[in-house]
């Protein structure tokens, strides 16, 4: 045990995922276990640098598993980004006591973590918790499995309507510049389509398929639509293509938005959640820095937040063409 650190930070950064209430409820109880203090820092980097900072026991954490969002609330901050903005954290910090801290979020805040460690030698370990499940180094990001559950159960809501209009759905869902939360979601709610930035397969062959659909007798077609796609035209805009070249369709579009963002986390998230919230407080009494904890088959794993701040989770070629092969 890194005899030195007595005192444990806990921050969430960045957009939030459901899931983040489970990872610090973990941590928090991990210290407890380990008969670690613990302090909660309020609002990201911004609380770290003003010492919004909030001791943590064992019951602090109460109730809140299932909980959407964060207690700790989440910031982006552009104070952390210069030197003395993180001059003033690790003031804050030390004057607190505090030895190490879990920064629960995603690229942009692991990469804040590792420049601040640079620079002051500080212990940090990093939990993966965003809904884009675009960190290299981990199969699931915090918030991912829940984040598809829901756009799953919208899609269904959206199918009902769009069946009894005969209309089709551009529908857009968020995951930044990756599409892992598209095309699982339009694999899992049988979208006719789905529009990834990791395969732009072009706009004509978007409408040979819509083509195919309606001549297969589709009643009502749904193209999910990841908002990083690179086809060269907003959701709206493909409303307005679709209607000129394929004049046969009635064309809506739902953007889902930020709903993704919150909701009870699902059990999945949960267990994640929780059992990376242990690694992380075990790797930092052990002495190890410099890492974000990961999932990979099923086991908890350790990544050098170097690599995971530099890639993204590829996306899933068999799955692509599963869903190639669904839209028969
Ligand atoms: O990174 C999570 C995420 O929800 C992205 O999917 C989305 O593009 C972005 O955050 C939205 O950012 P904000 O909440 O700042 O509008």
């Amino acid at each position: 045990m890194a005899s030195e650190i007595k005192k444990i930070g806990v921050l969430t950064s960045g957009g939030d995922s459901p899931g983040m209430n489970a990872a610090i409820r973990s941590v928090v109880r991990t210290c407890a276990y380990m008969k670690v203090d613990c302090v909660g820092i309020y609002r990201g980097y911004q609380g770290m640098i003003e010492g919004d900072f909030k001791p943590m026991d064992a019951r602090s954490v109460n109730n809140i598993i299932n909980k959407g969002g964060t207690i700790l609330k989440s910031a982006r901050c552009d104070g952390f980004r210069t030197p003395e903005g993180r001059k003033r954290a690790y003031e804050q910090l030390r004057a607190e006591g505090i030895d190490a801290f879990v920064v629960i979020g995603g690229d942009g805040s692991f990469t804040g973590a590792m420049v601040f460690n640079q620079e002051y030698h500080f212990p940090i370990i990093g939990i993966p918790g965003t809904i884009d499940n675009d960190i290299f180094g981990t199969s699931n990001t915090v918030g991912f499995d829940t984040a598809m559950n829901t756009v799953v159960e919208v899609i269904d809501k959206i199918r009902d309507t769009a069946s009894s209009h005969n209309r089709l759905f551009f529908v857009e869902v968020m995951g930044r510049d990756v599409g892992h939360i598209a095309l699982n979601t339009g694999v899992g709610a049988g979208a006719e389509e789905i529009l990834i930035p990791e395969a732009n397969r072009g706009l004509e062959r978007l409408l040979e398929s819509l083509k195919r659909s309606k001549k297969s007798g589709k009643s009502s077609s749904i193209v999910v639509v990841a908002e990083g796609d690179k086809i060269g035209k907003s959701v709206f805009e493909l409303k307005e293509y679709v209607e000129e070249h394929l004049p046969i369709y009635d064309v809506r579009v739902s953007v889902l938005g930020h709903m993704q963002r919150g909701g009870a986390p699902s059990c999945y998230d949960r267990v994640l959640a929780s059992r990376m919230g242990v690694k992380a407080v075990e790797s930092l009494l052990e002495g190890q820095t410099n890492f974000m904890v990961g999932v990979q088959n099923n086991k908890i794993i350790l990544t050098p937040i170097s690599k995971a701040i530099k890639g993204h989770t590829k996306i899933d070629k068999e799955l692509i063409r599963v869903s190639e092969i669904m839209t028969t």
